[in-house]
């Protein structure tokens, strides 16, 4: 391996430990501490995991916390309802409703129904607008992270290539805003990829900076890779491998070993983009605490 590797780890403890001292600065002026509300609906594993980690986090930055687990088989309006009654709740400052749903609730509707001021997972369209639109919101928290792991790692972005290899409205898109748009961590010349794309590898070697988010287990390998890129990798995928005691282990969307041969510098899975969600999940819902005592 000659990249050099970008600890996702050490990085999100450096934001969170900022995120904890910016509470406790608003609650010695006598402000609330800033408050976040997760709604977690049915009981899968992971979301039941990723929720659990967030609340968790919450207390470590000494932030107010409500978590609302919702059966699986709860109404769409009945949800709605737990919404706006965050909406309407005052010691909260930002909102989560855990992804995916059960197929009987429409998604979209979910996130709509979250008020634009405390939406700190940046699903709204509203959100959305603001972010292509380059005025100040809230963006969602896995490609806020990828930017802080390039502003922080020391990571050109003005005037490079950069290609996203992935379209979805959590992390694709979001991901090109932010790149594409003017200032630190951006002013990329930026290139979206998908399952379209015609020759991927073509374009991906193209990119001075590669973010892979396309969800397929080492669909990145070390031949669509230019040598000395940034390759970040937002993959989270189980591979099976019957020599560990889950039986399987987790594994991103780029091949590691051959990619980090090729790359300048790379993210591994787990320890890289993983790490930077929740402490961005906690330094949106500071800057939203923070826009509320500013008005
Ligand atoms: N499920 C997986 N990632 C996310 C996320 O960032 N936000 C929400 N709300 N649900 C998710």
């Amino acid at each position: 391996m000659s990249a050099k590797l970008i600890d996702g780890k050490k990085i999100a403890a450096e934001v969170r430990e900022e995120v904890r001292l910016g509470a406790a600065e608003l609650v010695a002026k006598g402000h609330a501490a800033p408050g976040l509300g997760v709604i977690l609906v049915g009981d899968n594993p992971a979301s039941k995991a990723y929720v659990g980690s967030k609340t968790k986090a919450c207390k470590e930055a000494g932030f107010h916390s409500v978590q609302i687990d919702l059966p699986g088989d709860v109404s769409e309006a009945g949800l709605l309802a737990e919404v706006q009654r965050l909406n309407n709740d005052p010691a909260i400052h930002g909102i989560l409703v855990q992804l995916p749903l059960p197929a009987h609730i429409s998604e979209r509707r979910v996130i709509e129904t979250i008020s634009p001021d405390k939406d700190v997972d940046g699903l709204t369209t509203i959100s959305a607008g603001r972010l292509a639109s380059g005025i100040p919101g809230f963006v969602p928290c896995t490609p806020l992270g990828v930017q802080q792991l390039l502003i922080r790692s020391g990571i050109k972005t003005a005037g490079v290539h950069a290609v996203v290899v992935g379209r979805s409205n959590l992390v694709g898109k979001p991901m090109a805003q932010l790149l594409v748009n003017k200032g630190k961590g951006g002013d990329a010349t930026v290139t979206v990829c998908h399952s379209r794309t015609a020759d991927l590898g073509a374009v991906c070697r193209q990119a001075d900076i590669l973010v892979a988010a396309i969800g397929k287990a080492h669909a990145i390998t070390a031949d669509m890779i230019k040598p000395g890129a940034t390759v970040i990798d937002v993959g989270i995928n189980k591979l099976e491998d019957p020599s560990t005691p889950k039986g399987y282990r987790l594994t991103g969307d780029v091949e590691f070993d051959g990619a980090a041969a090729v790359a300048g510098a790379i993210t591994p899975v787990p320890g890289g983009v993983g790490p930077m969600t929740i402490a961005m999940l906690l330094s949106n819902t500071l800057e939203s605490a923070i826009r509320r005592v500013q008005g």
